[in-house]
């Protein structure tokens, strides 16, 4: 029986995490028409919810419960293909995960049975990254998910961000799904060494003093001048965009990012200059830039794809740290600091 009552974290209104996140008790989930009750065993912070409850996605206003990724197990369902029971993982495209029990429209393609192996912690911390790792890779990067390559003849591939969310992700997904031969990271070098562990052949410290000067990159690395198909973007700074995109990526090759290239883009609204300052940069990029420049924006198609590799343990979602569904503010301070390793998952 589904409970009277359950408990979430609603987005009151923008501001600070701990003036405006609410952990409240709310009416019980009811079952729809082609629906499923989901009890969330965990479901993890994205830099959008934090962005979302600062005022900077056009769009959406509070109040609201954020939460885009959710793992747990059915407890009610009125579709045939899934029961009471199963233990399941995905996106929900319409939020709403940070609460005690989701009700999900699964008909998108978003949710998929999880392994019995597979921990509920890095389940919920799967999908959001995941599907815009790919998608910046494969859809929008031009990588093949279902071509072989000789040995040594795959993909070259660098990754602006190796070491956080979709990053960790992109680099496994690079060298164990789609074939690449040769990855880059670039990330700190307090991160190197779990870059080098998630598949990077190279890491690229950017804050050490050899790395400080991107743009002489090329003479440091001469084979990597022009070698690369693909530069995926997870930080969206300047600071890779210029040095990188025209020096690395052979002719024709896309620079794709996950990330807006706005000033401030963190826990404090984004400025009307930042703003159209973005606008502008997007627009250079995309018309004037030295190779071809792509906003990722992913879809949920793919997730029976990458969930599988998931399943499998192929790709591994690291988990730095799980919170208390009631400690939500903490874990939205946690992602806006920008260093999280990995993710970090609100547990239920
Ligand atoms: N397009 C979409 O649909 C979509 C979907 C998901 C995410 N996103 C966006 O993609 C971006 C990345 O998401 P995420 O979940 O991977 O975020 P994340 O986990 O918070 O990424 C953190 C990583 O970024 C690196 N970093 C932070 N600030 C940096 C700086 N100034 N210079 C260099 N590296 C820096 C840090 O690595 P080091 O400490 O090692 O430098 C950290 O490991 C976010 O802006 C997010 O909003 C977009």
């Amino acid at each position: 029986m589904l409970p009277a009552k359950a408990h979430a974290v609603i987005t009151q209104k923008t501001g600070p995490a701990n003036e405006v996140l609410s952990f409240e008790e709310v009416p019980g989930p009811v079952l729809k028409p082609n629906s499923v009750v989901i009890k969330v065993a965990a479901a993890s912070v994205n830099p959008v919810d934090f962005k979302f409850r600062a005022g900077n996605i056009a769009g959406m206003s509070p109040p609201k419960i954020a939460g885009g990724d959710v793992a747990g197990t059915i407890v009610a369902s009125s579709v045939p293909t899934f029961a009471v029971g199963d233990r399941v993982f995905g996106r929900t495209k319409s939020w709403g995960a940070h609460q005690e029990y989701l009700v999900h429209d699964p008909s998108d393609g978003g949710l998929v049975k999880m392994a019995p192996s597979l921990p509920f912690e890095e389940a919920g911390g799967a999908a959001i990254v995941a599907l815009t790792a790919y998608y910046g890779l494969v859809n929008y990067g031009g990588l093949l998910p279902d071509k072989e390559f000789e040995a040594g003849k795959g993909p070259r591939v660098l990754i602006v961000g190796a070491s956080g969310g979709v990053g960790h992700v992109a680099v496994q997904l690079a060298k164990r799904c789609l074939g690449a031969s040769f990855v880059v990271g670039v990330c700190s070098s307090k991160n190197a060494a779990f870059a080098r562990q998630m598949g990077c052949d190279e890491v690229v410290e950017y804050d050490k003093e050899e790395f400080k000067q991107l743009d002489k990159l090329a003479d440091l690395k001469p084979e990597w001048k022009g070698s690369f198909d693909v530069i995926y973007d997870t930080v969206g700074s300047d600071v890779f965009y210029h040095p990188l995109a025209p020096l690395l990526l052979r002719p024709g090759a896309p620079y794709t990012t996950a990330a807006v290239p706005v000033d401030g883009a963190g826990a404090k609204p984004v400025s009307l200059w930042s703003a159209v300052g973005m606008i502008g940069k997007v627009g250079y990029r995309t018309v004037l830039g030295a190779r071809p420049y792509r906003m990722v924006i992913p879809d949920n198609k793919e997730w029976t794809r990458i969930a599988g590799w998931i399943n499998e343990g192929k790709v591994k979602i690291h988990v730095q740290e799980k919170i208390p569904l009631q400690e939500a503010a903490r874990a939205h301070d946690l992602v806006a600091g920008g260093r999280v390793v990995g993710k970090v998952v609100l547990v239920v």
